[in-house]
């Protein structure tokens, strides 16, 4: 079975970027202003997002858990993603919901294709495979510099996962993955500086969605669509 988005009725959006670009921030603010606007969302993360996903979760990204080597850093996040994407994504496109999720197979293609150096192509094909070709409608990218992401996940001593504290070249890599997918999919991506003020970026990312929605009507609730 696959289930491209575009055969769905729910509209999927992720939110993409380096570690302290805010993303959760602006996936929140969207949730809310959907939401207020009536539309049905399901927010989510990965990795995460079930129950076997959270406990990937923690395997992948809290430090002590002895050598973890690329591909099977890889795997493990393409697993956690394979159940997010049939045990939530999915269903909810299905029911015709929006769909806003803090990351998606693009991290997988920045973080273990280019930061690991296992290669894009490769980890696409596996993320493919893992979640039978469901991409995103929309991808938001809030792009941050490795100093000013430092900078901001740092603030108030919030501790560091595995991949956060990689070096600021590993992160500058991750940046410019993400630049190049946007430049790959221009349909798919919308770019924003993650240093604007969160109000000018929650416009932003509202206008695009509207846009979207005006073409494709999910989030309808229950017996009105
Ligand atoms: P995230 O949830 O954004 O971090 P936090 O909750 O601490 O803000 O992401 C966790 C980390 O996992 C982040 O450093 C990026 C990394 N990651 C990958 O390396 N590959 C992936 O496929 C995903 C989804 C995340």
């Amino acid at each position: 079975m696959t289930f491209p988005s575009a055969s769905q009725p729910g509209l999927f959006i992720a939110f993409e970027g380096g570690d302290g670009a805010g993303k959760s921030t602006q996936a929140a603010v969207l949730t809310q202003a959907l939401t207020d606007a009536g539309k049905v969302v399901l927010r989510t993360r990965e990795p995460g997002g079930t129950p076997v996903g959270e406990k990937l979760r923690s395997l992948v990204l809290d430090h002590g858990q002895g050598e973890i080597d690329a591909r099977c850093e890889a795997l493990i996040f393409a697993a956690a993603r394979a159940a997010h994407t049939v045990q939530v994504i999915a269903p909810a496109m299905a029911r015709g919901e929006v769909v806003i999720s803090d990351r998606y197979i693009d991290s997988s293609i920045a973080y273990q294709g280019a930061g690991r150096g296992l290669g894009a192509g490769d980890v696409e094909r596996v993320n493919e495979w893992a979640t039978q070709g469901l991409w995103p409608d929309l991808t938001v990218l809030l792009d941050v510099t490795p100093e000013d992401g430092r900078s901001r996940r740092t603030a108030g001593d919030a501790a560091e996962d595995r991949l956060e504290s990689e070096p600021d070249t590993f992160h500058a890599e991750i940046r410019q993955a993400f630049l190049d997918l946007a430049a790959a999919h221009p349909q798919r991506y919308l770019v924003l500086p993650a240093g604007q003020p969160v109000a000018e970026l929650a416009a932003a990312i509202q206008a695009r969605v509207s846009a979207l929605l005006a073409s494709h009507p999910a989030g309808q609730p229950a017996g009105t669509a």
